[in-house]
């Protein structure tokens, strides 16, 4: 599953069972769009403040993304799907909205707390996030 791969710095630094490997830039194409392609993240801290940069830059650089899963909770009586809707209409997603809004409809909630065992994740959530290829915690 997704615990053996921890992304961390925008997909600069992957370390996957102790070993870390450093993706460098190519002058023939550009790498992180590339290697990006058709993988599915999972992301905690997607509603804050670095988060949502986070996301913007993930969904505007690489076209084809997979799914990115954001870890949400309840909060102050709002839902992580009532959460996930304001979020879509965040200023810094102004510009994706009008250039490439399809992009937005990458973005699935999974419903949890980082606080708890297994982060609180329900087994639905669970199998849903086994394409799941890294992780970016941002908390
Ligand atoms: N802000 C900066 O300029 C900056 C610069 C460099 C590094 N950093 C680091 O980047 C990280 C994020 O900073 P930030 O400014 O984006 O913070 P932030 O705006 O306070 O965002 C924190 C995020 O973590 C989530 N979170 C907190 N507790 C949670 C829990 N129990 N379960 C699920 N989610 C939880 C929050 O979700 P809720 O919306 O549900 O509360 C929110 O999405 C921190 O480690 C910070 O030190 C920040």
């Amino acid at each position: 599953m997704f615990t053996e791969n921890i992304y961390c710095s925008y997909g600069y630094l992957w370390l996957q069972r102790s070993q870390i490997m450093v993706v460098r830039e190519s002058q023939d194409r550009p790498v992180i769009p590339q290697f990006y392609a058709g993988r599915e993240v999972f992301i905690t801290g997607a509603t804050g403040f670095m988060g949502k940069v986070l996301v913007e830059r993930l969904l505007a650089t690489c076209p084809n993304i997979g799914y990115l899963h954001l870890l949400m909770r309840t909060k102050k009586d709002v839902s992580p799907d009532s959460r996930l809707r304001e979020l879509k209409e965040s200023k810094v997603f102004d510009v994706l909205r009008r250039n490439n809004p399809e992009q937005l409809d990458k973005l699935r909630i999974v419903s949890g707390d980082i606080t708890k065992p297994h982060l609180g994740l329900s087994d639905r959530f669970k199998t849903d996030l086994e394409k799941v290829m890294m992780l970016l915690l941002n908390y």
